[in-house]
């Protein structure tokens, strides 16, 4: 496996690859999990070559969030990814990727403004810039998004689609621990306490889907069987518990058989945790 620091060095390695290989690109900020490992398991299924980024990446942080304390487990993330069977790790310094005086952004501005671009104002303009760079530099076929965050993808289909990206986008279904709650590089941070309270998002998303088979479809009262499990230890607060469109991540207030993205963001203790759920109907589940 490969280890690339540079720009030149991902360039170099790039050039080598015949045309007929296909490029799998899975971005990341390391802190690997399973999550992660399943991103590169299917672009080892779609694609005859794999690289992924790993870039703690200082623009998609704001002021007061976690950006310095965010771990990076470098050494342990390669052996990850090498078992794996990656082909490839890029991993840049932040001078590396950012010259000083760079002024040029990315900003979509629909489906970055509600949900979490309320409550990180910035935040979904480093990911657009980061992802768009990373795409020119590695210029894979085909990347690959994890559904856990369901608004990136979102943002990054409409870049793509917006500014004719030559890359196919892959979303994968979200790694879930046993008890339900979903892999994050930030569950480290949870006490052992916060941790057993922690899924108490996954038992509202449950919650809320099991109105939905018995045929409820007002958005309201699915969203106050979820926070009755959410605020059961009234230790969540709340950012935001929303009913929106899959791929428009519009408000919806009442169903129909399209279904919808439930999603959340809550803080427990220090951490902020993010999640979502797809309500389908029965048949299509
Ligand atoms: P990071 O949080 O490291 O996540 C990298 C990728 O892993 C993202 O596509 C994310 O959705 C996916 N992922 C995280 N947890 C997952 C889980 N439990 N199941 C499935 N996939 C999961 O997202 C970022 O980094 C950054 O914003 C990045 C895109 C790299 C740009 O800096």
């Amino acid at each position: 496996m490969k280890i690339l620091r540079t720009v030149a060095e991902l360039r170099a390695w790039r050039k080598t690859l015949p045309n007929q290989e296909t490029l799998g690109f899975v971005p990341t900020m390391g802190a690997l999990h399973a999550g992660h490992l399943s991103l590169v398991e299917q672009s080892k299924k779609a694609c005859t070559r794999t690289i992924v980024s790993i870039f703690v990446n200082p623009t998609q942080f704001g002021p007061n969030e976690d950006l310095s304390r965010y771990p990076r487990p470098f050494e342990a993330d390669c052996a990850l990814l090498k078992k794996a069977g990656t082909d490839a790790v890029f991993s840049p310094s932040p001078e590396e990727m950012y010259l000083k005086d760079a002024s040029t952004f990315v900003v979509e501005e629909q489906v970055s403004l509600p949900l979490c671009g309320e409550f990180r104002p910035g935040h979904f303009r480093g990911v657009a810039t980061v992802v768009l760079k990373l795409f020119n530099l590695v210029q894979p076929d085909t990347a690959f998004f994890g559904q856990k965050d369901a608004q990136q993808c979102a943002v990054i289909e409409r870049m793509v689609r917006d500014l004719s990206v030559p890359v196919q986008i892959i979303r994968v279904a979200t790694v879930r621990e046993p008890d339900g709650l979903a892999l994050s590089s930030r569950n480290i941070y949870l006490s052992s306490e916060e941790r057993e309270i922690a899924t108490d998002l996954y038992r509202g998303f449950r919650a809320a889907e099991e109105l939905f088979h018995r045929g409820e479809r007002q958005a309201e009262l699915l969203k106050l069987a979820a926070l009755q499990e959410v605020n059961r230890s009234g230790r969540f607060q709340v950012q935001y518990w929303d009913v929106r469109h899959p791929e428009t991540l519009e408000t919806l207030d009442q169903l129909d058989e399209a279904g919808a993205l439930l999603a959340v963001a809550a803080i427990l203790g220090k951490t902020r945790l993010i999640d979502n759920w797809l309500l389908k109907p029965a048949s299509k589940a």
